[in-house]
């Protein structure tokens, strides 16, 4: 594994599709095992979840991120966009996973950190991420200081579930002060 963990952050090219929808179906098989129903998640379909991702990469390829290792194999991905829900979060980021074995590295606030990014360059200031209640990773966006904005119920594979939205009001200065963080003590 020597010189295979540099992670590199990079927009999504066409190619990565299938890598990210294989990602996308084990992540749900192994996050919400227990929760969603296991015909539901038996029945995700890699295969179709490409076509999707594909369609994506192609409309607008900076909307979506990639971590690769040093074998330009894709361990992590996240998406985000113009906000579905909450009008005063006009941004959102859709999709955040890492590969359960590259958990915990840092890779998760990098790619959290590029879609905040792209977010506050196409005149999006503020974002929301809704993220199952049941789901441990709802931790991971405290930790990076969202606060908890609003709750709903969804209907998913069927079932209606509790959803949780996190929010960040001020993208620009959340990320001048994890610049200055990154800097350290000076
Ligand atoms: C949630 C997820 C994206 C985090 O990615 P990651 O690369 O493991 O996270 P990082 O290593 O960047 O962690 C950043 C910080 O958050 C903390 N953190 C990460 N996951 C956490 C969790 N579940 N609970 C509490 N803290 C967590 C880390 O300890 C780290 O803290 P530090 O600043 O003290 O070092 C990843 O675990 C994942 O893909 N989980 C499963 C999929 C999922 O449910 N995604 C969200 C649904 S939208």
């Amino acid at each position: 594994m020597a010189g295979m963990d540099a992670i590199t952050i990079r927009p999504a090219r066409p190619a990565d599709a299938g890598a990210i929808a294989r990602l996308d179906v084990d992540t749900w098989r192994t996050t919400y095992a227990g929760v969603l129903s296991t015909d539901y998640l038996v029945g995700l379909s890699p295969r179709r979840r490409e076509i999707g991702w594909r369609m994506a990469i192609q409309r607008d390829p900076l909307d979506i991120r990639v971590a690769v290792d040093g074998a330009d194999a894709v361990r992590g991905f996240g998406s985000c966009g113009p906000s579905r829900s909450e009008r005063r979060f006009p941004g959102e980021v859709f999709t955040l996973y890492v590969a359960p074995d590259w958990q915990d590295r840092g890779i998760g606030r990098r790619l959290l950190t590029a879609l905040f990014r792209r977010l506050t360059a196409t005149g999006l200031d503020a974002a929301i991420v809704w993220v199952l209640r049941d789901n441990p990773a709802r931790f991971f966006y405290e930790r990076l200081g969202g606060r908890m904005v609003s709750h709903r119920r969804i209907p998913v594979g069927g079932r209606m579930v509790e959803a949780l939205a996190y929010g960040w009001p001020d993208l620009p200065a959340y990320l001048a002060a994890m610049r200055s963080e990154d800097r350290g003590p000076s």
